[in-house]
């Protein structure tokens, strides 16, 4: 059942280029810079839209914080991303005209059903992006996106993660070019990276040995942190999360300029600094961050894409070019990364301790 794979996470992990070309299928042309996805917002609708509010957790919270970028740019709408429990608090009084999509991989997380209650008593229009036909999230709310990625088993979100992110990068698109917002070129250029992910990803799951290597080497480290800008902030996040959860280690995801606000404090000799120096995540800004871990005899750790950081890193991997794509492929080094390091320790992957694969009470 797991594939011949030890964990249902790794099978996950490997299955990621399938799952995405089923999140893809019948929905790109590439060609034309357009993209279908079946919903019943209207063009009408959707060009007298305020606000497009993102309310998820943990995972699917990580994907709302990097499609959240994105919407603002493609779509020219203000976007607002929230924790799912604390919607309550920060979702504003009057979400009259705003669109308000719950990214939930079970659709059963009961802080994500909570927010989108309370959004719809507000006036907001409601979507659910997830990949559970029939989930309670899909009763409640007006409209059901599926990210279409298969079971997901190990308690980690991997595979889910792309998914929502890949699916929700077309829906911008889409948004943007109904509002008149996104140019057919620029629509264009990224559907195709959208179009590459499936085999970049697969070109990172091809060099697993190396990943598990540089992983082993840095497993004893006393703490884990994760910087990234823009894209790569959000892959930051997640990244750490999936590290501390399979591996109990201590690990910290956070924009890379805000090391120097405090978290610096934390680095030494016995600190692992993973970095984004991807296309989308500023690489240039992030590598000044870097060089200051290093004068502090931190482990640098860096995946890049265009290879012309590598002096400045102890341990660097060059992943295909693809835009603004290009943090997701480097999410899957982090998901490998944490594995080999939870797996080198003899954590139960599938299972974290105290963990549930989906959280159904508040
Ligand atoms: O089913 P959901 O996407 O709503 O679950 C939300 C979180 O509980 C979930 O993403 C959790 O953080 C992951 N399992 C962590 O890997």
């Amino acid at each position: 059942e797991k594939g011949g794979y030890e964990h249902y996470m790794l099978k996950e992990i490997h299955e990621q280029p399938q799952a995405l070309r089923q999140a893809l299928s019948g929905r790109v042309d590439e060609v034309a810079g357009e993209v279908s996805i079946e919903h019943s917002l209207s063009a009408e609708y959707l060009n007298s839209l305020d606000e497009i509010q993102f309310v998820a957790a943990g995972t699917s919270y990580h994907a709302g914080v990097f499609a959240s970028r994105l919407f603002e740019s493609l779509a020219d709408v203000r976007v607002t991303t929230h924790v799912a429990s604390e919607y309550e608090f920060t979702g504003g009084r009057d979400p009259w005209r705003t669109l308000t999509i719950a990214v939930t991989q079970s659709g059963e997380t009961a802080d994500t059903l909570s927010a989108i209650r309370a959004a719809k008593s507000g006036g907001a229009k409601t979507l659910a992006v997830t990949n559970t036909v029939g989930s309670t999230v899909t009763r409640e709310t007006d409209d059901t996106i599926l990210i279409q990625a298969g079971p997901e088993i190990g308690v980690a979100a991997t595979k889910t993660f792309v998914s929502q992110v890949a699916t929700l990068t077309m829906l911008a698109v889409q948004f943007g070019r109904t509002r008149n917002a996104l140019g057919r070129s620029e629509a264009r250029d990224l559907l195709e990276n959208v179009r590459g992910l499936p085999g970049a990803i697969q070109r990172v799951l091809d060099r697993e040995d190396t990943i598990a290597t540089q992983a082993v080497e840095y497993a004893d480290s006393e703490a884990f942190f994760f910087i990234g800008r823009h894209l790569g902030h959000a892959v930051a996040l997640e990244a750490a999360l999936k590290l501390k959860e399979i591996s109990y280690d201590h690990a910290e995801g956070f924009a890379a300029g805000e090391l120097k606000h405090g978290p610096l404090a934390l680095v030494t000799d016995e600190a692992t600094v993973l970095s984004v120096l991807t296309e989308g995540a500023r690489p240039e800004e992030t590598v000044h961050n870097v060089k200051e871990v290093d004068s502090r005899r931190a482990n640098t750790i860096g995946v890049t894409s265009q290879g012309n950081f590598e002096n400045v890193l102890d341990a660097a991997f060059e992943i295909p070019s693809l835009g603004r794509m290009e943090p997701l492929v480097a999410n899957v080094y982090f998901q490998l990364f944490a594995y080999h390091v939870a797996d080198h320790k003899g954590r139960p992957i599938d299972k974290p301790r105290n963990l549930a694969k989906s959280v159904t009470v508040q």
